[in-house]
């Protein structure tokens, strides 16, 4: 049955800033560091990033206040709260969990190649000059076994840390390692921009060839926003639903997608010259962040040194997102099915460590199985859950505030009934009801077509 009440015991998270930094935490990952520079890459650089800023924009900020609006209100999880406004319309959600559930999969597969890293720059893999980097990242991934055991120890990892609860170790740890991602990726990105060689790089990824912009570039960044903002998925729903009453919503949902959009810039740039710079191809795909960025550090004073931490980092970052992706199922089937949290955890882990096998056997044995257009089953999924599921989840998002429980009442929340003063709040609210939703079923229809 589902618990429609308002749980007064519900976890909160333990400061503004905690809280900031959470979101922040699941929105800054794998889809910032590795999923963006290759997603550039491959759409013709700054033609994708000129879309990406423009969907950014108009669509981004405005599902982000949305999602925290409806969390905060409901205090649910995504498929409860949708339902605790309208009763039929807990669905929404649903595709939402589903979608995170579906990323997650695949998530920690390259979650798991991260870890690998790790390793392998502890035990110097990276420290000769003569090492080719392409090789061995292939090597490693197309093998059948060791990726496998790699997804499993990053499954384990996600576990352990959602069934400690929401706010615990995390919040502190963020406080540290956040702003150091941020510190490393400014090194990263001074080395490779100045490297002989890298101006081509610079140009592609930031000057924009406007006939590249097609229906599939358009798509292409529509999947990134909603991917890089965590969006569409119920996560930031249900990171909304533990935020107190008294914090500024428009605010937050200001800031989360400026430090989000921050660090991918900075990734493409540490990325994206150098591929030029080393004679690499950009579209080069998911192997990307990879081969450049060891290739990067061998050019580097401590190259090793800097592997070490980087990889580190980037573990760390693609945790806080993992956490907050099971999370949201993991709180949808607590709340509505009223099964314990750490049985529930422990059984949905399990099934994302069997969903991610395949994707881990695309990268070697099964990699000549296609899916939809001509995509490997890791990428498949990929395309589903990003580029379709979320931003339908998104469209019926916008539908819903704007057209079905309405901008006033979401407004009311995000003001905190009138006691903090948000001024955009008619432009987000003609945001939300008209241009957000023409835009992404128009991209979403040309980009199918
Ligand atoms: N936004 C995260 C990233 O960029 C991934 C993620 C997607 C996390 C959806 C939670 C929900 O890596």
């Amino acid at each position: 049955m589902a618990n429609l009440k308002r749980d007064e015991n519900r976890d909160q998270w333990s400061s503004k800033v905690g809280f900031v930094l959470a979101a922040a935490g699941s929105a800054v990952g794998l889809g910032n560091l590795w999923r963006f520079p290759y997603t550039a890459g491959q759409n013709g650089g700054g033609a994708f990033v000129l879309v990406y800023f423009a969907i950014l924009i108009l669509v981004g900020f405005t599902l982000m206040l949305g999602e925290l609006v409806i969390g905060r209100h409901t205090q649910l999880n995504a498929v409860g709260a949708y339902r605790k406004i309208r009763k039929n319309w807990g669905w929404v959600g649903g595709i939402g969990v589903l979608a995170s559930f579906l990323i997650l999969s695949f998530y920690s597969v390259i979650g798991g190649w991260v870890i690998n890293y790790v390793i392998k720059s502890i035990t110097g893999a990276f420290t000769t000059g003569d090492v080719n980097m392409g090789e061995l990242f292939v090597s490693f991934i197309s093998s059948p076994g060791e990726p496998i055991l790699y997804h499993a120890i990053f499954t384990l990892l996600t576990l352990g840390i959602v069934m400690g609860g929401i706010s615990g170790g995390i919040e502190k740890y963020s406080k540290i390692l956040m702003p150091s991602l941020f510190v490393m990726m400014i090194l990263i990105m001074l080395r490779s921009v100045t490297l002989p060689g890298a101006s081509e790089g610079i140009l592609f990824f930031l000057r924009p060839d406007f006939s590249m912009i097609t229906g599939e570039v358009m798509l292409a960044a529509l999947g990134q926003v909603f991917f890089s903002l965590s969006l569409g998925m119920g996560v930031i729903i249900t990171y909304g639903s533990y935020l107190s009453k008294a914090e500024n919503i428009p605010q937050n949902s200001f800031i989360i997608p400026l430090v989000d959009t921050g660090i991918a810039l900075l990734a493409g740039l540490a990325i994206l010259p150098a591929v030029f710079a080393l004679g690499f191809s950009p579209d080069e795909g998911p192997a990307l962040l990879f081969i450049i960025l060891p290739a990067v550090f061998a050019e580097m004073p401590l190259g090793s040194f800097f592997a070490l931490l980087f990889f580190l980092l980037v573990l760390f970052a693609a945790l806080t997102s993992s956490i907050s992706l099971l999370e949201a199922s993991v709180s949808y089937v607590v709340d509505e099915f009223h099964l314990g949290r750490t049985q529930t955890a422990l059984l949905l882990g399990f099934i994302v460590f069997l969903l991610g096998i395949p994707s881990s056997l695309s990268q070697g044995i099964w990699g000549n199985l296609t899916f939809i257009r001509g995509l490997d089953f890791l990428d498949s999924i990929d395309f589903i859950a990003s580029n379709i599921m979320l931003p339908l989840s998104g469209l019926f998002l916008c539908i819903f505030i704007g057209w079905i429980w309405g901008v006033d009442m979401a407004v009311e929340e995000a003001t905190n009934h009138g006691r903090i003063s948000f001024k955009l709040a008619p432009f987000w609210g003609f945001l939300i009801k008209w241009v957000a939703p023409i835009a992404i079923l128009v991209v979403f229809i040309r980009g199918l077509a």
